[in-house]
C-alpha cells in the first residue's frame, strides 16, 4: 500500500483492470454492509459490464494504485426503457484506502463525465451508510425518498435511501 494518496491514479477503466475491477468490487462486497451485494460478481459478469461500458463509453473510473485497483466509479444506464436519461452510480474504495480523498476523486471524474450523457445520476444508499451520505451530498446529491427497511442482511434492516444528483434539472 502506497503511503501517499496523490500517488493513486484515478483514470478510465482499460479491459486489463477487469480482474482488478472484479477483485475490489468482491472486497467491499465482502464486508456485507454497503453494496447491493455480499459477494463478487463473476469474472465473465465483470467482464461483460465492463467491455460494454468501455464500448459505450459509459463513464467508469478507477483508482490504481501502483496497478493495483483500490477503488471503482461506474454510471450505468437504467435498464427502463422510459429513462433514457438517467445513470446509476455505483463506487466503492477498499478499506484500507478511505479518507484519503479517493471516493471524492472518484465520484468528481465519474460525474464529470456524465454531462451531455445523462440528465440525472441516481443511487441507492443506505441509512447506516453515513461516509457515503455525506461525501454524496458534498458532491450537490439530493435526497429523494426513502425505502424503510428495504434493506435486510443477516437479519439486519436498513433503510435504503434514493438520492439523485440533477446534472440538468428536469424542464
Ligand atoms: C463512501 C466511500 C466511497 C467514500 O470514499 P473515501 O475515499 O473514503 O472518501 P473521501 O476520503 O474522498 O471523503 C470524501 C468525503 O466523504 C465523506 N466521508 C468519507 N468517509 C467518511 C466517514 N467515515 N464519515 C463521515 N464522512 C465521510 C466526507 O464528507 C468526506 O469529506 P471530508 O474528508 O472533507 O470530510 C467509502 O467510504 C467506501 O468505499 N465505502 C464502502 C462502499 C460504499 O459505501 N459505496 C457506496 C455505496 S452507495
Amino acid at each position: 500500500m502506497t503511503a501517499r494518496a496523490d500517488a493513486v491514479v484515478v483514470r478510465p477503466i482499460e479491459f486489463r483492470d477487469i480482474p482488478g475491477f472484479r477483485e475490489a468490487v468482491g472486497a467491499v462486497a465482502a464486508e456485507r454492509r454497503w453494496l447491493a451485494r455480499t459477494s463478487a460478481f463473476s469474472l465473465e459478469q465483470t467482464a461483460v459490464f465492463v467491455a460494454g461500458n468501455i464500448a459505450h463509453g459509459h463513464p467508469q473510473f478507477v483508482a490504481d494504485d501502483g496497478g493495483r485497483v483500490v477503488g471503482w466509479c461506474d454510471i450505468f444506464p437504467v435498464p427502463r426503457e422510459v429513462s433514457p436519461h438517467v445513470g446509476v452510480l455505483g463506487m466503492g474504495v477498499l478499506a484500507a484506502w478511505r479518507r484519503r480523498g479517493l471516493g471524492r476523486r472518484l465520484l468528481a471524474a465519474a460525474l464529470d463525465a456524465a454531462r451531455g450523457r445523462f440528465e440525472q445520476v441516481d443511487l441507492d444508499v443506505y441509512g447506516g451508510n453515513a461516509a457515503a451520505q455525506a461525501l454524496y451530498r458534498g458532491a450537490g446529491f439530493v435526497e429523494q425518498g426513502r425505502r424503510r427497511g428495504g434493506r435486510k442482511v443477516d437479519g439486519v434492516y436498513d433503510d435504503v435511501i434514493i438520492m439523485t444528483r440533477f446534472l440538468e434539472e428536469p424542464r
